[in-house]
This record gives structure tokens, sequence and C-alpha cells, in this order.
């Protein structure tokens, strides 16, 4: 399928989304968001908002449930307990942000995107505990990239505070793709592939709902 959309004209904050990007992140994710979901999130600037709000706090909770589950695993516990407390820090951001832009935080449906990767869990640990990470880190790697893809063409104080989330999500995504490779001594890429597709297909496909992980527009 493809839609071909137009971008309004990039304004000038002096960095594009390719200088932002590492390239090991380019590299592990499967697709580039479509410029569909660009113009989508372009005109749900409230939605855009108040889902990113709903994603940082359940960025900080699945990194809680990690802490209370997997005690005997140092690096774990501290990379989990300072992610959740950045998480919850962006979350009081995106909040702020939304107070003084006179956005009212309200409850959103969540998005296909996060079930339709956990549905492929597998039942026991280790290779539950290895997909959960990876899930994590594919979630972090493409949040990362959206901030980035956004950032040209959003006022600049918005700008600003994604270029900051660009940072921290791409030490996020590093920090859950390390905990996945640590959980065992043999090669995981086989395993990150299968994700990988999953993801990609989840990006590239109509959704019906527009929200910070969806899909493209179904019409
Ligand atoms: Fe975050
Ligand atoms: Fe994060």
């Amino acid at each position: 399928m493809s839609l071909s959309v137009t971008l309004p004209a990039v304004r000038d904050h002096g960095l594009g989304a390719d200088d932002l990007l590492p390239q090991s992140l380019h590299e592990f994710l499967g697709c580039p968001t479509p410029d569909a979901w660009i113009a989508w999130a372009l005109d749900n600037h409230e939605i855009l908002l108040i889902d990113h709000a709903q994603c940082e706090k359940k960025a900080a909770s699945t990194a809680m449930s990690l802490l209370y589950r997997y005690v005997d695993q140092p690096l774990l516990l501290s990379k989990m307990s300072q992610l959740a407390r950045e998480e919850l820090l962006h979350f009081e951001q995106v909040v702020n942000l939304m107070e003084r832009r006179g956005v009212a935080y309200r409850h959103l449906t969540a998005s296909r995107y996060a079930e339709g990767l956990r549905r492929h869990l597998r039942a026991n640990d280790p290779e539950r505990l290895i997909d959960v990470l990876i899930i994590g880190a594919l979630i972090e790697a493409r949040s990362c990239e959206r901030f980035a893809r956004l950032i040209p063409y959003l006022d600049e104080e918005l700008a600003r505070f994604y270029r900051t989330l660009v940072k921290s999500e791409g030490r996020h995504y590093e920090d859950y793709l390390l905990l996945a490779r640590q959980q065992t001594s043999v090669s995981i890429d086989e395993r990150i592939a299968v994700f990988v597709a999953k993801e990609a297909a989840l990006m590239t496909t109509p959704d019906t709902d527009f929200r910070f992980h969806s899909g493209i527009p179904a019409s």
C-alpha cells in the first residue's frame, strides 16, 4: 500500500532526525516511521501530548514491575530503578507542558501496539524475560525515532523538550538491549528479528485511532 502524504515545511531547529538518532538505532528498527503517521500526529496535537503522557507513565510502571519480579539481578535493578525515575520525570514534564497549553488530561484507550507485541511473549523464564526486554528495547527505540522525526515540524518549546527525550529514550533502548543479551550466553539475534518484523508490521499497517504508537491512518 502506498500513501502519498505532503508534510508541512520543516522549521529550522538546527538538527534533523538523522543527526539526532544514533546509527545503531536506525539499523535496529525494521522501518522508519511512515510520513502518513507524521502527518496524522501533526493533525492530532492534543492526543499526541495526552497519549505521550500515558506512555511515560506506562514505561515507568513496566520498569517497576521488573523491579518486583527479578530481585536477584543487580544490573537490572539499578537500570530499571533509574529508568522508572526518568520516565516519571518525563511524565511530569509532559503534564506540565499540557497545562501550559490548556490541554485537559483525559483517559484514552491504549493503542494496539504494546499488546500486539506482548501477545508473542514466550511463557516461561528466562525466555519470557528476554522477550519482555526485547520489546522494551523496541518501544524505547521507536519512541526515540518518533520524537526525532517530529522535531523538525514542531514549535521551539516542544522541539527542545523532544530533543532531551531523544537522548534519554535512546539510552533506555540500549539498556534494555544490554539486559536482554545478558540473560543468556547464546545469541538472541533471531528472537530480536522476530519482534523487529512484528513491530514494523504494526507501524506500517492501517490503524483505527491516532496514538503515539499507531500504525498509519486507515482511510
Ligand atoms: Fe520517557
Ligand atoms: Fe524511556
